[in-house]
């Protein structure tokens, strides 16, 4: 299958998962950018207004391919805004998808990530892999959404996700 992976990374975390992958299977790797720079602010304004930030490539860049993998943070218990231009494109053009994610899961994971993505692009994903930062942590009794925010993963991270995301995307490919 000619398989696209397209990623978006605030802090870095997603862009290293997707370009491991993107070079352990040898598949075209897209990183997203967005027309005006992602803040602090402008996340918290996309995620509360339901907007849609205007992104390069543009969406139709997946017309050639059988199945897109989207790599991306989950912000607010919702896939982050810079990939919704290409949620919202399935819609339109539906093809097979998967995505996956480093997310925090300081706050027990994020249970409405299924629903979000079949309410944008029409169709469950066929892969949805939402890998948490907070088991990468020390173990402890609690571990606080401010710490997994501003976890960047290491090398021995990496090695292990990258590990786990080529098993289960090879499940589908
Ligand atoms: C504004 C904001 C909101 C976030 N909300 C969530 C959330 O709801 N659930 C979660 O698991 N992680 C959440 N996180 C953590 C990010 O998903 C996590 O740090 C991720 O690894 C960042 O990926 P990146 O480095 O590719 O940008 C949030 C981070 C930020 C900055």
């Amino acid at each position: 299958m000619k398989t696209i992976i397209i990623s978006y990374s605030y802090t870095g975390n997603n862009e290293a998962l997707a370009e491991m992958v993107a070079k352990e299977l040898s598949v075209k790797h897209y990183k997203i950018t967005t027309s005006k720079p992602m803040t602090m602010v402008t996340i918290l304004l996309d995620m509360m207004f339901s907007r849609v930030p205007r992104v390069d490539p543009l969406p139709a860049i997946v017309k050639d391919y059988d199945i897109v993998l989207f790599f991306g943070p989950v912000w607010m218990g919702q896939t982050a805004s810079p990939l919704r231009a290409y949620l919202n494109n399935l819609k339109r053009n539906s093809k097979p998808y998967g995505f996956i994610s480093i997310s925090g899961g300081a706050d027990g994971g994020n249970p409405k990530l299924a629903q979000e993505l079949l309410k944008r692009t029409g169709n469950p994903p066929v892969l949805l892999l939402d890998q948490h930062l907070s088991e990468l942590l020390p173990v402890k009794s609690q571990v606080t959404r401010k710490e997994t925010s501003s976890y960047k993963i290491n090398e021995a991270d990496l090695m292990q996700l990258t590990k786990h995301t080529l098993e289960a995307v090879k499940g589908i490919l």
